[in-house]
């Protein structure tokens, strides 16, 4: 059985008849996602902070990404890893400060690197001076306003106004002793915000400015469908509500209509900016309306997570990149491929795991944090070999590629944290999830240290001695470590595929293969090696096998 999956030439003619106005650095630019807390710790705190981040310019400058994305680094309480933000406008002085900031932002241009930052619009913390004064100010007031407070039900006002969830698990209502309970979607310390409110609306175009002044390139936008909602009674149950994949904008709380309001405003903010600046949604939302955010009189781009939720398998990767490629068209924007994120259990991992008929691979690696990391084996070479072969992929479609810090160097979960270690507000919440924190352990820099050369004293979260071997400072002293593919990989991409042409070459159906710029990218899914097309071999994710693909490995090749 053969492939018959081409994408039609059409794609190729829109894209070339775009490729004009294809300037912006986003729509191509390799993008790497820090967590600013686990990056780099500079002052030994545990923490990972700015100057770290700043101490690591010329690691990220030889990795070749043309863009850093950096997750909250504002005044926070750590809640929900800074992710409850305290003030929008302002460093976490446990990160650094704002001059630090600037130095940051000064350093990785120097270096030709953009600056994303991300923005947290649809809640504040619990610290935050709004909901402060809220508490204080009583039901009715206006300061409440700025939040959804509602009454509970109950004689006594004891229960919560409807029977809604947290995404964290748990009630998604806290009281707060006046009769009257404040919604968070996410943590209780996130309250979540009022966008009708204009003081809101006005607050966060201050932040959008604030940013951009200071020197940044670009935004990543959290929750970017969940700013409006629909809070009128009678409320939906729960279960009515629980599938958030809506078409049609009608969703309480996710996904509807009039965010887009929000959004078109910001343009106008984003676009007074020379150049202007760029916005990324992540917008988890109904493949079709991921346009909305994509349009650009509005985001610019929204994330694409099916390839992270992909199994290593050729047709999800079939399919996945045909919607991607299809979405360029029409959305005007470019896809955003990405293989995890830090809320993803590593890709590694996933794919270093059985594969299973029943569960996505994303859900198994989930049931296998639960039990530790013990129940299935992790195969963790075949995971490493599979992620290689999957960068690879990515890094040869058209459109950005997003890369999460440590994935370059082929890190595995960490799933056995011990559970008094665990920060994550979903490990605590929910019956279900273990969380989030194996993803998020701070980096390994160094083979020794006390915290791998992460920083002068141990790391916030504790590190496995496993995570020697895959030291920064290790792989750099190995050529074929996954350091020195990304690094191969990075540097060639941007001398090969510089425009936006691709096209799919019939293959057996345990082969990905496709062109672009006389370029082949060939990806064998299958458990024997399969010929190469004549041509030189410019990069593989493992060794070939006497001149063949062996199985789980990507090879490009330029064309006689
Ligand atoms: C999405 C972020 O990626 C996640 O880490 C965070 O917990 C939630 N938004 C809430 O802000």
């Amino acid at each position: 059985m053969r492939h018959t999956h081409q994408v039609t030439s059409t794609l190729n003619q829109d894209h070339q008849a775009r490729a004009a106005d294809i300037t912006d650095f986003w729509r191509t630019a390799v993008v790497y996602q820090i967590y600013p807390r686990s990056f780099a710790d500079s002052n030994g705190d545990g923490l990972g902070d700015l100057p770290g981040i700043t101490s690591r310019v010329p690691y990220l400058r030889s990795l070749g990404v043309g863009a850093v994305w950096l997750c909250p680094f504002y005044p926070s309480a750590l809640a929900d890893g800074g992710y409850d933000v305290d003030d929008h406008r302002d460093v976490n002085p446990r990160l650094g400060t704002l001059a630090d900031f600037e130095a940051m932002v000064t350093a990785l241009h120097a270096a030709d690197i953009k600056v994303i930052v991300d923005i947290v619009p649809n809640h504040t913390s619990s610290r935050h001076p709004w909901f402060v004064q809220a508490l204080a100010a009583g039901p009715g007031a206006p300061e409440r306003d700025r939040y959804l407070f509602r009454n509970g039900g109950g004689p006594e006002s004891e229960y919560p106004p409807n029977d809604w969830e947290s995404l964290f698990g748990g009630s998604a209502w806290a009281p707060v002793g006046d009769g009257q309970w404040y919604l968070h979607c996410f943590a209780a310390e996130q309250p979540d915000l009022n966008w009708e409110n204009e003081e809101v609306r006005e607050d966060f175009r201050q932040t959008v400015r604030f940013w951009a002044d200071h020197g940044v390139d670009g935004f990543r936008i959290d929750v970017a469908h969940g700013l409006r909602k629909d809070m009128s009674e009678p409320y939906p149950s729960w279960v009515e509500i629980a599938d958030i994949m809506r078409t049609d904008g009608s969703h309480p709380l996710w996904d509807r209509d009039d965010v887009h309001e929000i959004y078109a405003d910001w343009r106008g903010i984003l676009n007074s900016y020379d150049p202007p600046r760029f916005a990324v949604g992540e917008a988890i939302v109904h493949p079709t309306r991921r346009v909305r955010y994509a349009a650009a009189d509005s985001l610019g781009q929204a994330f694409n997570f099916a390839m992270q939720d992909a199994d290593w398998r050729p047709e999800h990767y079939l399919q996945v990149i045909n919607t991607g490629l299809a979405d360029m068209i029409n959305f005007g924007s470019t896809t955003s491929w990405l293989l995890g994120c830090h809320d993803t259990p590593r890709v590694a991992t996933r794919y270093g795991l059985p594969l299973e008929d029943k569960r996505p691979a994303q859900q198994v690696a989930r049931a296998w944090l639960l039990t530790d990391g013990t129940t299935p084996r992790l195969d963790r070479a075949l995971g490493e070999r599979r992620a290689r072969a999957a960068i690879m992929i990515l890094l040869a479609l058209p459109g950005s590629v997003y890369i999460y810090q440590g994935d370059e160097l082929g890190l595995h979960e960490v799933a056995d944290l011990p559970p008094e270690s665990l920060e994550d507000p979903m490990a605590s919440r929910s019956t279900t999830e273990k969380g989030r924190d194996g993803c998020r352990v701070p980096l390994p820099w160094a083979a020794d240290g006390p915290s791998y050369g992460f920083g002068p004293q141990a790391a916030h979260l504790p590190q496995p001695d496993w995570f020697l071997d895959y030291a920064v400072s290790v792989q750099e002293a190995n050529p074929g470590s996954t350091l020195n593919l990304y690094r191969r990989a990075l540097a060639l991409r941007s001398r090969l595929f510089t425009d936006s042409d691709f096209s799919w070459i019939e293959s057996d159906l345990s082969v990905l293969h496709f062109a672009r710029a006389g370029v082949r990218c060939m990806t064998n899914f299958g458990a024997e090696p399969v010929p190469l097309p004549p041509g030189e071999v410019l990069l593989s994710s493992a060794h070939l096998d006497h001149g063949r693909l062996p199985s789980d490995t990507t090879a490009w090749l330029r064309m006689p």
